[in-house]
């Protein structure tokens, strides 16, 4: 049981399941879902990931798992922050653990240096104007040690060399998350925009990026409420991109 006041205090644990945010979804969709519970699975065989890709992952080796959160005070404009909020807390949690570098990679990706440890996927739920649950899924390679023909991507056993217990992993990412949750709750989005930002993997260097208009060369200076990446070009123009409209080149 995670030391935490809410998030994982029901913790469903699956052997197998389709997707954990689907099941997520299913329990919200019953009302069986209590503010921050989480479905962590061994195995899904349908796992989801962004951008209606596949997500695998090694049975028993990594996390896997969903948790659902009731933001009510959170404008459905203003969604992101949720991913605001977990990726800077797996960030955070994933530097106390590994000598190395911690990126958020907008917008869902967390990198160690230039390769991927971790992937969410959000999927909220409105209703009306209001917010009614975000369910996050959090891919995160734990023990896993051989990724075939995946180049860019990495473990923390990888970065670490040490093997790790998934459920106290699955705890300390947990009570990152609450922390950081509850501290948006109290003090607002400010409190925690600017480590955000300085958290961004090529935050302020100058990059090459593939954007539906063709490449741009420019630095990433925002991420804006709305979630959209703005990116000052080095002829210093200000553009703005949404999550399909941007690619980062590495
Ligand atoms: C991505 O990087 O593409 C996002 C990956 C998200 C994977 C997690 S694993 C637990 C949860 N259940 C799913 O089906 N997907 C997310």
């Amino acid at each position: 049981m995670p030391e935490t006041l809410y998030i994982g205090k029901n913790i469903i644990e699956l052997d197998v399941v389709d997707s954990t945010n689907n099941y997520a979804s299913k329990l919200v969709a019953n009302q069986e879902a209590l503010d921050g519970t989480v479905v962590v699975a061994h195995f899904q065989g349908e796992g989801k990931g962004q951008r209606g890709n596949v997500w695998s992952s090694e049975p028993g080796k990594n996390l896997t798992f969903s948790l659902v959160l009731n933001p009510k005070r959170v404008a459905p404009s203003e969604a992101f922050v949720i991913s605001k909020i977990v990726s800077l807390a797996i960030c955070k949690y994933l530097e106390s653990v590994i000598d190395e570098d911690v990126f958020i990679k907008w917008p869902n990706d967390i990198y160690v240096g230039e390769k991927k440890i971790c992937g969410i996927l959000i999927e909220n739920q409105f209703k009306g104007n209001n917010f009614e649950y975000a369910i996050i899924g959090i891919g995160l390679n734990v023990n896993q040690t051989n990724f075939q023909n995946l180049p860019r991507v990495t473990s923390l056993f990888l970065e670490s060399k040490k093997e790790l217990d998934l459920k106290s992993v699955l705890n300390e990412l947990l009570k990152s998350i609450e922390i950081f949750y509850l501290r948006f709750q109290r003090e607002g989005v400010s409190s925690i925009h600017e480590e955000y930002l300085a958290n961004l993997l090529f935050v302020d260097e100058m990059r090459r990026y593939k954007t539906s208009q063709g490449d741009i060369t420019g630095k990433i200076v925002n991420v804006l409420s709305s979630g959209q990446l703005e990116i000052k070009t080095k002829e210093g123009q200000l553009f703005n991109f949404d999550i399909k409209e941007l690619e980062f080149v590495f």
